[in-house]
């Protein structure tokens, strides 16, 4: 289990996985480990853990590595982020001192608000990329694992339009050579990831791997990834009201959402160009649900604005306010205000454990490039160019289960009516 970038999230992720390798926690929030998933009728009442119903790569065989520019190893990173009780942290002691970033392929330019000195220097970016492709070997062979499997918990990158050097694989190793400034740090992991055959996942709001070139390269070499920016607080719950609005045909006039968050992501997205990368992703969450093209009387003129505020006294310590105004029956104006004092790694670790779990699982399964199913754990979920990707919380969940039990040669689950026992 790689992971470019040993912050707080990725830490939080380790260090949560030992404690409950080591029966100190339980993984509250993961699928993987306490979610069930209903097989056959209703009246079969099968209802196995989901653990239990497809091949999972156990929690014990899990190691780990990284790469960071700057070189903490993951217990001093992880007192840093200090989003665990000291209590946690020494439990896990042993194994996080034992976790030391590789060097990290950096470039400023990308990330503003960082400066590192635990960096690669090659000439070119492709230099970079092919000495990340080394620390990957070396990773295996030190480590003895047979599969490997890459999630970014890398910063947030600056706003990047996709550009012609992404179309196809050759036009991006060329410009990887010619260190073209429309090939970023992240892209980089991304292609050593799957020109190695390791199944990437994109946890930031990044362009990365929402690229044609390594979508291209993905379906090449067998690869599945995923992506974009977990979706952890604030876009949770809004992909879990805003079905629940238009479900029951109810109008939305605007929705306000800001936020006040004092980690090292909160200080990188002070940024705008970092914001903006951030910015995007959470703004066409509602625009996919509330579709106003179908629904232009409920949708149509709709205000929605996202604001992140860099406030260091809360670490990692999000608050999420959203205003939200709605319309019912004749036009009546509502309004629903939500307060979520979350905790942004401890709703994003489980995420990163379902994704390797899940994007293992895929791999062994012979599926290859965008992996739509997994959606459900991304606020910009990546999809088919043809496609519009789907943000409705529920429905991903229902696609994730459904082609878990695809997987396992079982019967799909369409809710038909009560006769059918369904
Ligand atoms: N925590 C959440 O709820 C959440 C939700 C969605 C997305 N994310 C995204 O996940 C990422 C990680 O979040 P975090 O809270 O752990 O941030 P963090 O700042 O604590 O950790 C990110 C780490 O990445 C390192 N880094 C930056 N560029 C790198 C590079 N090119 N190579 C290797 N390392 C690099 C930084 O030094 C830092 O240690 C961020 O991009 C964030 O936007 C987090």
């Amino acid at each position: 289990m790689l992971t470019p970038g040993m912050g707080a999230v990725s830490t939080t992720f380790m260090a949560g996985v030992e404690l409950v390798r080591k029966g100190c926690a339980l993984p509250i929030g993961s699928v993987t480990q306490l979610a069930t998933i209903r097989l056959g009728k209703r009246t079969e009442r099968r209802t196995p853990l989901i653990r239990e119903f497809v091949p999972l790569a156990p929690l014990d065989s899990l190691v780990f590595g990284g790469w960071d520019i700057f070189p903490d190893t993951a217990y001093e990173a992880a007192g840093k982020a200090d989003v665990l009780k000291p209590h946690h942290l020494e439990e896990v002691k042993g194994l996080l001192s034992s976790i030391r970033p590789m060097r990290a392929a950096f470039d400023r330019a990308y990330v503003k608000k960082l400066d590192g000195t635990h960096v690669k220097k090659a000439k070119t970016k492709f230099d970079l990329a092919e000495e990340i492709k080394d620390d990957i070997q070396q990773f295996k062979k030190g480590t003895g694992a047979e599969r490997l499997v890459m999630v970014w918990c890398g910063s947030t990158e600056v706003f990047l339009d996709s550009h012609l050097v992404h179309a196809d694989p050759a036009k991006f190793e060329h410009a990887m050579k010619t260190n073209h400034p429309a090939i970023s740090p992240s892209m980089l992991y991304a292609w050593a990831a799957i020109t190695s055959g390791v199944p990437f996942a994109n946890g930031a709001p990044n362009l990365t791997v929402d690229i044609p070139a390594l979508q291209e390269l993905a379906r090449q070499h067998n690869v599945p990834i995923c992506g974009k920016d977990f979706k952890t607080g604030q876009t949770l719950l809004k992909t879990a009201l805003a079905p629940c609005f238009k479900a029951r045909m109810l109008g939305l006039k605007g929705w306000f959402s800001t936020n006040i968050l004092g980690n090292r992501d909160g200080e990188v997205l002070d940024d705008p160009d970092s914001f903006k990368t951030k910015e995007e992703s959470k703004l066409g969450v509602l625009e996919h649900i509330l579709q106003p093209q179908l629904y232009p009387e409920l949708y149509g003129k709709m205000c929605h604005k996202v604001r992140i505020n860099y406030y260091p006294p809360r670490g990692d310590n999000k608050e999420g306010w959203d205003n939200i105004d709605i319309f019912g029956w004749l036009d009546y104006p509502m309004q629903i205000k939500v307060d979520f004092l979350c905790r942004d790694s401890i709703l994003a670790a489980p995420i990163v454990l379902d994704l390797v779990l899940f994007l293992d699982l895929t791999q062994r399964a012979g599926l290859r490039g965008i992996q739509e199913w997994l959606s459900f754990y991304f606020k910009s979920p990546m999809c088919a160019p043809q496609l519009y990707p789907e943000h409705d919380l529920f429905i991903q969940s229902m696609k994730l289960k459904n082609t878990l039990r695809w997987m396992m040669g079982e019967e799909l689950i369409t809710h038909l009516g009560a006769e059918y026992y369904d």
